[in-house]
């Protein structure tokens, strides 16, 4: 980008019109590399930017002259009572990107509603963020729910405390991401931004060296979840158990089948495995797989109000936001992050006054348009 590194507005720039502009923002606020490391998807990002193609692809059906009074965006997901179906994804070490990192987006989250699921890799502690959340949440008079993502460690003991510390801050639920414990791309975290929860816990190894024998009969190997994994995280927690980045149908009904409660349909925005199909694509099959009982998350590419409309409309309960959080909190901590959730909300309001939908359950497949297949 060639020019200084701006620090964070204290106010919300003026030109921003849509929660994506906050992209073409967070470039003048994101060192060099650590905007490469945010941006980026895996190989040639090809799933990165097939996750856009997917919901490009689908059309909406107007329906206008629909009664619309008493319309709302409200969203009952485990228990918890959402003001839209719109959470924030768990994120890692996000004082790379502001000096509040995770302490400004949970207030933000507080702010709006809305749910925050609170990374392993937070850069703020995860007691820190939750003491910040009830505060935030008796200032504010209004609650949001907390949810613990969980990367298992190499040691179980090790996990087991990261969950008996979740439970004992008050995360509502665990989140267990299964689809990232291998990547290939490192990025050495600069002074002062570290995982906060992880101290005197042995580093995991979240990268194989493309020297020698990289990962088959290595000790690397051990860090690849598992069915096994799955069954001890269910009989050692009793919170409500959410499996994220699972897109096979078959898989899916696993999970649930080994007492997950949620899934999060999802590719880890293309950052992981290149090639990959989207959550919306395998979302409907995933559907008829798990049945109607059970909530489904999806993320990966959601970046405008009529992108959370698709979703819902093939089956979702709720998405979740990964880039667009950071891009705002780069841009203008706390403001720009409830400023972004903002933003996507009244964009989802205006969507659903267009299809007619006075509520996010009155989201189903007749607002899309599908062509029939030629006979
Ligand atoms: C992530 N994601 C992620 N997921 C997770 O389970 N634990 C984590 O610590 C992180 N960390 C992380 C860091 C950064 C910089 C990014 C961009 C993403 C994945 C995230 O939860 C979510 O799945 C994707 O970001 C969703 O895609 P979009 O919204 O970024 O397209």
């Amino acid at each position: 980008l060639g020019e200084p590194l701006r620090p964070a507005h204290s106010q919300i720039p003026a030109d921003i019109a849509c929660a994506a502009d906050y992209e073409r923002h967070a470039a003048h606020h994101i060192e060099a590399q650590a905007w490469r490391h945010i941006q980026g998807g895996a190989d040639q990002n090809l799933t990165l930017a097939h996750n856009r193609t997917a919901f490009n692809n689908l059309r909406l059906l107007p329906r206008p002259l629909a009664d619309m009074q008493g319309a709302h965006t409200r969203t009952e997901l485990l228990g918890h009572t959402l003001s839209s179906p719109i959470l924030l994804a768990p994120v890692a070490y996000q004082r790379l990107v502001h000096p509040e990192g995770e302490i400004a987006t949970i207030r933000a989250a507080v702010a709006l509603q809305t749910g925050m699921v609170v990374s392993t890799l937070s850069s703020c502690t995860l007691e820190e963020i939750a003491q910040t959340g009830q505060a935030a949440e008796a200032e504010m008079g209004q609650a949001a729910p907390r949810w613990f993502q969980l990367y298992l460690q190499p040691d179980r003991a090790h996990s087991l405390q990261l969950l008996r510390r979740a439970e004992a801050a008050g995360y509502t639920a665990i989140v267990w991401t299964v689809d990232a414990s291998i990547k290939r791309s490192g990025f050495p975290l600069p002074y002062g931004v570290e995982a906060a929860n992880l101290h005197g816990m042995p580093a995991t190894q979240h990268t194989s060296p493309l020297q020698g024998p990289i990962l088959f009969g290595t000790p690397l190997m051990a860090q690849v979840p598992s069915w096994d994994d799955l069954r001890w995280l269910r009989a050692h927690t009793a919170l409500p158990l959410i499996v994220k980045g699972v897109l096979s149908p078959a898989q899916a009904q696993q999970a649930v089948s080994l007492g997950a409660d949620a899934l999060i349909v999802s590719n880890h925005g293309g950052r992981v495995l290149d090639g990959v199909v989207s959550p919306l694509d395998v979302l409907p099959a995933i559907a008829s797989s798990v049945g109607p009982h059970v909530p489904l998350l999806l993320d990966s590419g959601v970046r405008y109000g009529t992108d959370v409309v698709k979703a819902l409309a093939m089956g979702a309960s709720a998405v979740l936001i990964g880039r667009p959080q950071v891009h705002a909190l780069a841009t203008a901590g706390l403001l720009g992050v409830a400023h972004m959730l903002h933003l996507l909300r009244a964009e989802l309001e205006l969507t659903m006054t267009h299809l007619g939908c006075t509520t996010v359950d009155r989201i189903t497949r007749e607002v899309l348009w599908s062509v029939a297949p030629a006979s």
